[in-house]
């Protein structure tokens, strides 16, 4: 069978990683790709947003399944185009993405079907919600209803910071049309786990739990990231936590969205806060989260691709398998100066001696050049290790770590010490 992911992250390398595994799998595509992709798989130099190249690479090739690591296409309507091709796409249609795609749609889907969330206000004016934020209690949280790459959620400490950020949405549009609502949430307090659940026919099996990192400094100080790091499992969520979850949560959704017209398939990741009223909802992607699915991948026993390939064709999971015995860590190493500006194309060196039998390194930012591998972007790469507990695992991540070397390298250090 022949296999394509679309993307170019760490995310899409591990999706190669573990996908090729698959002795169903003779031909896997990735596109574009990035310099460790281009090891195990072919390259095809199409990006996510050219979604009419895409579909017809799938066809003229024969692509059997298509995984979309992304959320951009999806809400797009990726699975839509690639149905009417009639082609196997992972993930959920247009109509469905929009549980990441508007956070109002989610917010009122969820408040619909009594899904935990945090209690909400929705605004599209702004002098109306100027005026809400002087009624309210601080911290509260204000969020772009669209997509704007992790960065449109404001957790608003006074009046100030909270009327600022309406007005950078709102008024001046700094994430244009994502901006033209918001939502205005109540601060949850606890602990941040996420959980993605793979889903088709009606039903869903949960990966394992996984917390990522995504302030660029030690002690979660610093700018918001992509993710500078994960693990998994996360020790502190019980069995009956996760069961709850399922149940009130990644079920109560399906359901719902299947009662709204809008069957779900594809991975739903939830964003959690464990309160101590239970876990709730923070925030719904649509797709497998990065660097999380780093770490969740090294602990999937089942074959990837025949999962990934039921629910592509609206079949139900009906179990998975995972190395219970075992806990992964991923650190990420980023560009000096990353999330804000920094260089390219620095040249990569002493990865050679990094893998072994239970570590590996995702790229991210890479490209291979004439003058061997260079960076190409903010995160470079992942050193994903694994170990029957999670000190051993972040250990030897960390090990791995000190490895790499090119100019201007950076990561952070205290990647899992909540988790220990
Ligand atoms: P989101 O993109 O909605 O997950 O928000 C990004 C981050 O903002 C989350 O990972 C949380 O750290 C924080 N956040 C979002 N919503 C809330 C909330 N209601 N209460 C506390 N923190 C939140
Ligand atoms: N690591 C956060 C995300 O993928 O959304």
């Amino acid at each position: 069978m022949r296999a394509l992911i679309v993307g170019s992250g760490g995310r899409e390398h591990t999706l190669a990683w573990a996908i090729k595994k698959s002795p169903n799998v003779d031909e896997l595509y990735v596109a574009p790709g990035n310099g460790g992709t281009s090891q195990i798989a072919k390259n095809v130099p199409v990006t996510g947003d050219d979604l009419d190249a895409l579909v017809s690479f799938a066809v003229e090739n024969e692509v059997d399944l298509t995984v979309v690591g992304p959320e951009a296409p999806l809400v797009d309507g990726i699975v839509d185009r690639f149905r009417e091709a009639g082609r196997r796409c992972f993930g959920p249609t247009r109509a469905a993405a929009r549980l990441e795609g508007s956070k109002v749609f989610a917010k009122e889907f969820m408040k619909r079907q009594a899904v935990p969330t945090a209690d909400f206000e929705i605004f599209d004016d702004a002098t109306k919600a100027r005026s809400y934020i002087g009624s309210v209690d601080f911290p509260i949280v204000i969020k772009a209803d669209g997509l704007a790459a992790g960065k449109g959620v404001i957790v608003a400490a006074s009046a100030e910071e909270a009327t600022a950020a309406i007005d950078d949405i709102m008024a001046k549009k700094k994430f244009g049309a994502s901006g033209d609502s918001v939502v205005v949430e109540s601060c949850l307090e606890g602990e941040e786990v996420s959980v993605h659940a793979i889903c088709g026919g009606g039903e869903a099996v949960l990966l394992p739990s996984s917390q990522d990192h995504k302030r660029i400094f030690d002690d979660d100080k610093g700018p918001n990231t992509g993710g500078m790091g994960a693990y998994s499992p996360v020790p502190f969520l019980s069995d009956d936590e996760r069961q709850t979850i399922y149940e009130t949560i990644i079920m109560r959704t399906l359901k719902g969205m299947e009662a709204e017209g809008i069957p779900y398939s594809g991975v739903l990741y939830a964003g959690l806060m464990i309160t101590r009223d239970g876990p709730k909802v923070l925030e719904f992607n649509v797709r497998f989260g990065d660097p999380e699915t780093q770490v969740l991948l090294p602990l999937v026993k089942s074959d990837m691709f025949e999962l990934l390939y039921e629910s592509a064709g609206g079949n139900s999971p009906e179990s998975i398998e995972f190395y219970s015995d075992r806990s992964a860590a991923a650190v990420v190493v980023a560009s000096k100066g990353y999330p804000g500006s920094y260089e390219k194309g620095r040249v990569i060196e002493g990865l050679e001696s990094i893998e072994d039998d239970r570590r590996v390194v995702f790229h991210a930012g890479t490209k291979r050049t004439q003058s061997g591998l260079v960076t190409s972007g903010g995160r470079v790469l992942a050193v994903t290790a694994w170990d029957e507990a999670l000190s051993g695992a972040l250990g030897h991540a960390y090990e791995g770590v000190e490895m790499v070397r090119f100019n201007g390298a950076y990561w952070r250090r205290d990647i899992g010490r909540r988790g220990l």
